[in-house]
């Protein structure tokens, strides 16, 4: 705990000068019933507010009512929840059994087998797919045979390394279908961080498409599997399914997908999960420099998805879902996958970016797939932002009801923009925060009640079951308004990620034992006067760099690999479109004689070859020592300071052992502003 203490001084945010809030209808039908029958077994609830403390004093009896009705069981839960925070053991719904697969798709296949499920934007517009809730069902299952024929039995873990695309989802729905654990791996990762997962993960099967494609360039996805698994004994099989017709070099290990799942059968035995079997892993970055497998259960997962997705974004029957993250994240499964399908809806799966072929693709897609809900980063808002408004107003947004961002905070210039540009002031733009660890939306503007009002850049308000608080550095609950605070989750709910794969202890510490009887977020938080959530910056050592989570331990360790690199410290700096940005500091071995130029783009090269393209540092600033404690140990706040360009603010500098290698640290870091200026000009 004592790093977290001398790290916490929570900048008091106070909201920004100009102010427009909205005041749309969220849920306008009337009575709460009208918006939740379940409702009606809370006789006191009378609103949202009142259906919000049922959530949240009687779980148990909010939970078990919604479990019921909103899953098909194979067979019914006895208890609703069990938690020993100390132990950091969690459980929903004991007792029940469940199939995830079925939930998402049989039960709605039942009632009508020719809705859309999915709606494959693929990365060239104007050539979506729509696949309907019956021929999604028969790729999975076939899919589903495919495996079990193969050898994947339940408990196993397979690794998907693909596109977002229907075979995708099919292959995350296959898995839970016959009980395997997928781990679905940013298809934008490189073979060395693909190796490290699968690893971690134990896979004995990949899943990976022979090529893909995005912004209108081919990525030769087949080729970096082929170098992970060469890294990875205990892979056993390859399947390969065909995005593109370029026909890819098949190994031995390599099983062609379409072909296989030809000769298999429409239907496939979905087998009874346990609630608490595991669902998925979903890797991640923390403070150290192993990313943590984030393991998700069923029930729980499967229900807090399709609530929050219901409910925040007033998602109803026949609306067009649209949200854009990649199935490699978090957002992809609860608000791409699972959310919207066990929801019955239609989701969109958006392949290309924002950008391509032009800086209107997002609009143009609303206004030719009618989407209803977008859900999207503000870092392609703001970049987004700067090609101007024409790009916008080229195309009918009329069929959207809702704005929703994720993953970082939203500046008051990207919301307005979003909410007066965009969303022509008709639509509540929904600010959601929640993490990898929370499974679902945590805290957003929405629901309340009807009217109520939505303040730019904030997060708000927390969902059905979630209690947050903020403690101060000591570990005391803050219990006013107008303060700031470490902020945790103060009691169970049925997203929450259940331990971190092969390492308990890790999940523990990071989590549970910060703050003992609470769940630490790892972020900061401003409670307004009014009550609401504004978040305030992670206070761990990870960056987010375009709302993508990453340590910057995992940074320096591949920094540190590079032949001239003594020694380096990585700190997040402010970027205009990305949000955050990685500063690499680094001191050389005696003999390097490299020169500024050609260090930063090997540097540069290396962190995208080791990790992903969008990790590759910003600034590489040469320095001849880093701050240290007497004790040897980096003073990282005196060089968040100094990017910060606040070097009269360093603050306590008793412990710091040489002072001049600040100064020559801050010299430093001017001129490297300069000459990026100089450049940049
Ligand atoms: C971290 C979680 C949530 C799914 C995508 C990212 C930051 C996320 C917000 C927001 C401010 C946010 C937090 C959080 N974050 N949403 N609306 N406002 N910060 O998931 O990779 O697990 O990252 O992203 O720091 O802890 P993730």
């Amino acid at each position: 705990m004592a790093w977290l203490l001398a790290r916490i001084c929570f900048p008091k945010k106070v909201p920004r000068g100009k102010f427009s809030s909205c005041q749309t209808r969220a849920w306008s039908r009337g009575t709460v019933t009208a918006y939740m029958p379940e409702a009606t077994a809370f006789p006191g609830s009378r609103d949202h507010q009142g259906l919000y403390q049922v959530s949240v004093e009687q779980t148990d009896a909010f939970w078990g009512v919604l479990g019921r009705s909103r899953l098909t069981w194979i067979n019914p839960f006895h208890t609703v929840s069990y938690s020993d925070l100390q132990q950091g053991h969690v459980s929903w719904f004991l007792g029940g059994q469940l199939n995830v697969a079925v939930n998402c798709l049989d039960r709605h296949v039942h009632k009508a087998p020719e809705k859309v499920a999915l709606v494959w934007e693929k990365d060239e517009p104007g050539q979506e797919d729509r696949i309907t809730y019956r021929e999604l069902l028969e790729m999975t299952c076939r899919l589903g045979n495919t495996m079990r024929r193969q050898g994947v039995k339940k408990g196993d873990r397979v690794t998907i390394y693909m596109p977002s695309c229907p075979m995708a989802v099919a292959s995350m729905l296959a898995c839970a279908r016959i009980g395997a654990i997928h781990t679905v791996v940013f298809a934008g990762f490189s073979s060395a961080a693909l190796a490290d997962r699968i690893q971690d993960a134990q896979s004995e099967t990949v899943i990976t498409v022979n090529q893909g494609l995005r912004g209108g360039k081919v990525v030769p996805l087949k080729e970096t599997v082929d170098q992970a698994v060469k890294l990875c004994p205990t892979v056993k099989r390859v399947f390969v399914s065909k995005r593109t017709d370029e026909k890819v070099p098949l190994s031995d290990l390599d099983i062609p997908l379409e072909e296989e799942m030809m000769k298999e059968d429409v239907a496939c035995e979905p087998v009874a999960m346990e609630s608490e079997d595991f669902l998925f892993l979903l890797y991640t970055s923390g403070s150290t420099g192993k990313p943590k497998g984030l393991v998700h259960s069923q029930a729980g997962y499967l229900l807090y998805a399709a609530l929050t997705h219901k409910y925040v974004f007033d998602y109803h029957d026949g609306d067009v879902f649209g949200c854009v993250a990649d199935i490699g994240w978090i957002t992809g499964h609860s608000y791409v996958v699972y959310g919207p399908l066990c929801n019955g809806g239609t989701t969109i799966l958006f392949e290309s970016t924002p950008v391509y072929p032009n800086p209107g693709r997002y609009w143009e897609t609303v206004e030719r797939l009618k989407i209803n809900q977008l859900y999207a980063a503000p870092t392609a808002i703001r970049l987004l932002l700067r090609y101007g408004d024409d790009w916008v107003k080229k195309y009918d947004r009329s069929s959207l009801k809702v704005l929703g961002s994720v993953g970082e905070p939203i500046n008051t210039e990207a919301w307005e923009w979003y909410f007066n540009v965009v969303g022509d002031g008709r639509c509540p733009v929904i600010d959601t925060w929640w993490q990898t660890e929370t499974g679902g939306i945590c805290i957003a503007p929405r629901p309340s009640n009807p009217g109520e009002e939505i303040l730019p850049s904030m997060a708000m308000r927390p969902f059905f079951g979630i209690r947050p608080s903020l403690l101060d550095g000591k570990g005391a609950v803050l219990t006013q308004n107008d303060v700031s605070g470490a902020l945790c989750i103060s009691q169970i709910w049925p997203g929450m990620a259940r331990t971190i794969y092969n390492d308990h202890q890790r999940f523990l510490e990071t989590y549970l034992t910060p703050y003992p009887g609470h769940f630490f977020t790892g972020d900061g938080a401003y409670r307004t006067s009014k009550g609401y959530y504004q978040l305030t910056g992670r206070l761990d050592d990870v960056i987010n760099i375009s709302g993508h989570r990453l340590g910057t331990a995992e940074i320096e360790e591949v920094v540190n690999k590079h032949g001239a690199v003594a020694e380096s410290a990585v700190i997040g700096c402010p970027h205009e479109i990305k949000g955050e940005g990685a500063y690499v500091f680094i001191v050389l071995k005696k003999c390097s004689n490299l020169s500024q130029e050609s260090l930063t783009s090997e540097l540069q090269g290396l962190v995208s070859n080791e990790i992903a393209k969008y990790a590759a540092p910003e600034y590489i600033q040469v320095a001849r020592r880093l701050p240290k404690t007497r004790s040897g140990k980096i003073m990282r706040r005196v060089l968040k300071k100094i990017i910060e360009n606040k070097a009269d603010e360093l603050g306590d500098l008793t412990t710091l052992d040489d002072h001049e290698a600040v100064k020559e640290i801050i010299e430093g870091h001017k001129q490297l502003l300069q000459k990026k200026q100089v450049q940049q000009a």
